[in-house]
């Protein structure tokens, strides 16, 4: 669990707690898994189902008027700036407390369960933080390209506003998202185990613009974006990637960046890990070979079996996830017509195909994409079938349009090992059982 924790101290006390739980939860699921097989069933809902709504018994809440329809409410002034609504409470990023030492080098995570098609409000979007939240005045904030350039620039914000701008849908997720599924079922919800990702609207400037206002030399061939946080973090890119897609953006869903997300400004480096989208950024070194900087080293590589470890992984994996029913969000509604809603993205472009199983992968059904379909952005999908209260193993598996399929945990383990936290991108379980809860399970 390196990058939701760099401290050699509690990474320690994290894999003691990670394989005790490991060894409990092994015992625990897998008797419930074999018992729920011999029970499963379910179908595809049918064309007409019952009701779901009460037909005839009269409803106060439709017969008598309500505080709410009686009185006036509140002015229009009283939110000045909008905020959802008190009885969405639940909907908010939460942290795994025991996972660090510290919130300013910590992870919080998207309540994916709570949202619905394929935008992340900015107040949901996970915050991962090295170094804690930098709060800048843009009127103080400057970016400076250097190294291997013609002429080496300082841009301040309003120089920034001179070039063109574009408009993009991307996911950004961490390397680490998922990364405690490794070796075993560990945390109880899509937030926790999938909710570091979010999907915005950046507004940015293409970084080949101002790469080619400093004139990049022809021995450059790598990019080094650094963070004016305290961590100072640093990535090195291949040039190639700058010129063709990253933007560096000032704007997420029409307002100006959050601080938590990199206010004034943040790289956007579309389909590659989420460590690479370097916030509060304020300097662009241009090289002619990588840094080896200790995010690309000692983290965010990927430890095999052999020994070896795959390094400069940079493209995140096709993958997707069911958020509802989930164990945050059990079925509440009891057996009959049922919606089951999820999430899949694919850095490598658009996903082309959802496919939803019930009865842990032995048996698959397409699911329904709806929404948008963007390169490089979360799609939203819905399987709706009739729940006939039996036991369910519920699995996802995107495709993405260069035929990537999601691989299963037992697939993936056996290619890199169970070594690795970064780029897991394996298929889920949820076990449901027949009182609508969730589990998170493995299927072997
Ligand atoms: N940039 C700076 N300057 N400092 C950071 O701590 N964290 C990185 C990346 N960029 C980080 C950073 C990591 S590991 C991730 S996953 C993403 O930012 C998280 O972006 P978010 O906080 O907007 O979700
Ligand atoms: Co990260």
């Amino acid at each position: 669990m390196t990058d939701i924790n760099n401290d050699p101290k509690s990474t320690k006390a994290l894999n003691s707690q990670l394989v005790k739980d490991d060894v409990k939860r092994a015992v625990s699921r897998r008797s419930a898994i074999k018992s729920g097989l011999a029970l499963m069933s379910g179908g595809a809902i049918a064309a007409s189902t019952a009701s779901v709504a009460n037909a005839v018994t009269p409803d106060p809440l439709i017969t008598e008027i309500q505080d709410w329809n009686r009185y006036l409410g509140e002015g229009v002034d009283a939110r000045p700036y909008g905020s959802p609504s008190q009885f969405e409470s639940e909907a908010v990023r939460r942290d795994v407390p025991w996972l660090t030492a510290d919130a300013k080098s910590s992870v919080n995570f998207t309540p994916l369960h709570k949202l619905e098609g394929v935008i992340t409000p900015n107040g949901l979007c996970f915050e991962r933080h090295h170094g804690g939240i930098a709060e800048i005045d843009p009127a103080d904030h400057r970016l400076m390209i250097n190294g291997l350039v013609d002429t080496p620039l300082i841009f301040t914000m309003e120089d920034l506003k001179r070039f063109p701008r574009e408009n993009k849908v991307y996911f950004l997720e961490c390397a680490a998202n998922s990364g405690m599924e490794w070796r075993g079922a560990q945390l109880n919800g899509c937030q926790f185990t999938h909710g570091m990702v979010h999907n915005v609207m950046y507004t940015g400037v293409p970084l080949k613009y101002l790469l080619a206002e400093a004139g990049v030399k022809t021995a450059g061939k790598w990019v080094l974006p650094e963070g004016g946080d305290a961590s100072h973090m640093t990535r090195s890119i291949p040039l190639d990637k700058c010129l063709d897609d990253c933007l560096v953006a000032t704007h997420m869903n029409g307002e100006a960046l959050r601080p938590e997300q990199g206010y004034p400004m943040r790289l956007v480096v579309p389909g590659w890990e989420g460590n690479m989208w370097i916030k509060w950024l304020r300097r662009i070194e241009i090289g002619d070979k990588p840094w080896h900087q200790r995010e690309e080293t000692s983290k965010y590589t990927d430890l095999l079996e052999d020994g070896l470890a795959r390094r400069f992984t940079w493209v995140m994996d096709v993958k997707s996830v069911i958020t509802n029913p989930s164990p945050q969000a059990p079925i509440d509604h009891g057996r009959g017509q049922t919606v089951l809603s999820g999430l899949a993205w694919s850095g490598h472009g658009k996903v082309s195909r959802v496919d939803v199983s019930i009865d842990g992968g032995r048996n698959w059904k397409p699911a329904r994409l709806d929404g948008p379909s963007w390169s490089r952005s979360v799609h939203r999908f819905y399987y709706d079938f009739n729940w006939d209260g039996s036991e369910l193993l519920l699995q996802s598996r995107a495709v993405d349009e260069f035929g990537n399929v999601q691989p299963t945990k037992n697939a993936l383990r056996a290619q890199r090992g169970v070594n690795s936290i970064y780029h897991n991108n394996s298929i889920q379980t949820w076990h449901i059982k027949p009182d609508g809860s969730a589990e998170n399970v493995e299927v072997s």
